[in-house]
């Protein structure tokens, strides 16, 4: 943090929907900050992504790393374009590179509807849904140490891999969230531990680091179980750790049960940077038409601002979190905002201007 109490945010908007979600997230961000008082942003804007790529034959440049590096905090919207490809067939991914490069081991996707959000469960209890999913973010089955191969038109192969050191780290995390939390207290190792050699393993060191936190509890539940939970009970589930390609997808079940990817905010954290950015992507398929929700993004806004207020010792940005999300929160109270993705008519800006307008009313 600079002297003068101003963060430094590296801002990607990347591509899509991301670009159209950055500003009204930026926006408010500083409209929070001003409200609050007693801090700023000074706005770094970084290149990166598919278009980036097609123009100029890279789609992480090394300025945005360097940028990235030294900034107080990372905000990313969305990056990716499915017709921009390697050779290989592969997308580039660099919002993926930015966690390896930083080391960002613990992907943190909380399952929280929105309240005023039309409920997806039909059960009365899905309105109480508040649990987080913990992403392994930098290994398992995306690990860059061993890359896929392919031997032609014969065969391709991945390599899962599951390392002591992050594990460790990823499951202290998991328990001090649930401490914080204060919740059920409760960790759930979500694995498939009956079959993988690398899930037995995971399961070991998961055990072990439990017993460091005598007042959490700590169980197991195999991936296709808990998918099943997600739906049947979610309510019981407070916080869940899973290896990367598991968490990616149950991730994105937890979004559409929160109403859809628009409303999924998420942060990938390591020990010395962290990137905020929703879990959804560039939607191509909505992208330049206004209909982008941007609450992902707001939502991890507030992830950032109570992340920057924890670390850096600045009450302010946590007031500003909770100021944020309770802007957020007077948006959609009273179930009139329906956005697209729910068939509703509320694009990008009415749902920006009802949560700007809400931010001018909530009590700091
Ligand atoms: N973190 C990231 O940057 C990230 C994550 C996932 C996918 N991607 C990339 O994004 C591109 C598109 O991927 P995809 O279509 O599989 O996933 P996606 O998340 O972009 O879209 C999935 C569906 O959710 C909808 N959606 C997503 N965000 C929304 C929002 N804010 N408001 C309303 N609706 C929203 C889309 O319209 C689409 O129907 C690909 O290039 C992919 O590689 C990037």
């Amino acid at each position: 943090m600079k002297s003068n109490n101003t963060f430094r945010i590296a801002l990607f908007p990347g591509d899509g929907i991301g670009e159209e979600i950055t500003d009204p997230t930026r926006i408010l961000l500083d409209e929070v900050a001003a409200r609050v008082g007693g801090f700023g942003f000074d706005w770094e804007p970084c290149d990166a992504g598919a278009a980036y790529y097609r123009k100029h034959g890279t789609a992480l440049p090394e300025q945005s790393i360097k940028t990235a590096r030294a900034a107080d905090a990372i905000l990313l919207a969305a990056m990716g374009l499915p017709d921009v490809r390697y050779a290989d067939g592969r997308e580039m991914t660099p919002q993926i590179d930015i966690r390896f490069e930083y080391g960002l081991y613990a992907g943190v996707r909380p399952v929280k509807p929105v309240p005023g959000v039309r409920a997806i469960l039909a059960d009365p209890r899905a309105h109480d849904i508040d649990y987080v999913i913990i992403r392994e973010s930098i290994e398992g089955l995306f690990a860059p140490i061993a890359p896929g191969t392919r031997d032609g038109d014969k065969e391709a192969r991945e390599t899962m891999v599951i390392t002591r050191p992050v594990c460790e780290k990823l499951f202290d995390f998991a328990f001090r969230l649930a401490e914080e939390r204060g919740g059920q207290k409760k960790v759930t190792s979500v694995d498939k531990a009956n079959v993988f050699q690398a899930f037995a393993f995971w399961r070991d060191i998961f055990y072990e680091r439990a017993k460091g936190f005598g007042g959490i509890s700590a169980d197991h539940a195999y991936v296709d179980a808990f998918a099943m939970t997600m739906v049947q009970k979610p309510w019981s589930i407070d916080v869940a750790v899973t290896e990367n390609m598991f968490g990616d997808i149950l991730s994105d079940l937890g979004a559409a049960l929160m109403g859809g990817m628009g409303y999924a905010p998420s942060a990938d954290i390591g020990d010395d940077h962290a990137v905020f950015q929703p879990c959804h992507g560039s939607a191509p398929d909505i992208a330049g038409k206004g209909l982008a929700n941007p609450t992902a993004m707001i939502l991890s806004a507030a992830m950032m601002l109570e992340w920057l207020g924890a670390r850096h010792g600045s009450s302010e940005a946590g007031v500003a979190a909770s100021t944020l999300r309770r802007a957020v929160e007077g948006a959609f109270g009273g179930g009139r905002l329906i956005t697209c993705e729910l068939g509703g008519d509320a694009g990008t800006e009415a749902v920006f201007t009802a949560v700007r307008d809400a931010l001018a009313r909530v009590d700091v």
